[in-house]
């Protein structure tokens, strides 16, 4: 197997370690208004609250494991090497944790802070993130390393360029309603590459993709592999 393949990760892959989808029923964004902790207004107006909730869910990162559908995509990395790119919207280290190296993190990281003062100041953290923590580089002030809505997901012109060029392409876990990630797939298609859906729920149909596998990702995404390294 030598074909170039993409495939992108959203929430509902890691929904079967445990943790929460951002929609859905008792999703992450119940209980917390998305106009405050996933907008950079709302960081304005409650930077504390905002530090807060995402500290909640770095502390409790470690109390889950990836799963048998994050293995099976370093199991793909593993034998395409530089011809496999995953890009994920999670912000969780699941696919990390089960090998994966060659991912991308297109809507940021929990484990990671930012300085607020130079953006390419990016530092790994395990912490609680407070007032007084400060960019290790230029003692600036500190944000969470996460893309929140109107701002610019990372990566993109990376991405972009290797959707035109794979032959596969495979989205699994996304609900595919937040742009740019669900446009992907018609980058990939217009550029004839294969479109797959691995997903809990799937639609009847959608003209960007081919196939359709529905079921568990960590059922459905082994069994994809296995089918693509024969
Ligand atoms: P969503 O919560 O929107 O969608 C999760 C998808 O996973 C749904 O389509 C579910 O049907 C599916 N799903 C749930 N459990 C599953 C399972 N066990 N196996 C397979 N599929 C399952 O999450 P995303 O699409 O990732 O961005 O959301 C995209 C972005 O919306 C997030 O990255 C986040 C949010 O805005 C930022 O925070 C910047």
């Amino acid at each position: 197997m030598s074909k170039k393949i993409v495939v992108l990760t959203g929430a509902g892959i890691s929904a079967e370690s445990g943790l929460k989808t951002f929609r859905g029923n008792n999703g992450l964004w119940e209980n917390e208004p998305i106009d405050i902790v996933a907008t950079p207004e709302g960081y304005a107006k409650e930077r504390i609250r905002v530090k807060n909730f995402y500290n909640k869910l770095r502390t409790t990162l470690k109390n889950f494991q990836p799963n048998n559908a994050h293995f099976a995509l370093a199991r793909l990395e593993e034998s395409l090497l530089e011809n496999f790119l995953l890009i994920t919207q999670n912000v969780d280290d699941l696919h990390e944790r089960a090998g994966s190296k060659r991912l991308l993190h297109m809507h940021g990281e929990l484990l990671k802070l930012r300085c607020e003062n130079n953006p390419e100041h990016i530092f790994d953290f395990n912490g609680n993130e407070t007032e007084s923590t400060h960019c290790p580089i230029c003692s600036a002030s500190t944000r969470p390393h996460i893309v929140w809505f109107g701002e610019m997901p990372l990566y993109m012109q990376e991405i972009e360029l290797a959707l035109k060029e794979c032959e596969i392409f495979a989205y699994i876990g996304t609900s595919s309603v937040v742009y740019p990630a669900a446009g992907f797939k018609s980058i990939a298609h217009s550029h004839r590459a294969h479109v797959t859906c691995l997903n809990l729920e799937i639609p009847n149909f959608d003209p960007h993709t081919d196939t359709f596998i529905q079921g568990n990702a960590s059922e459905i995404v082994p069994k994809w592999v296995d089918s693509l390294l024969g």
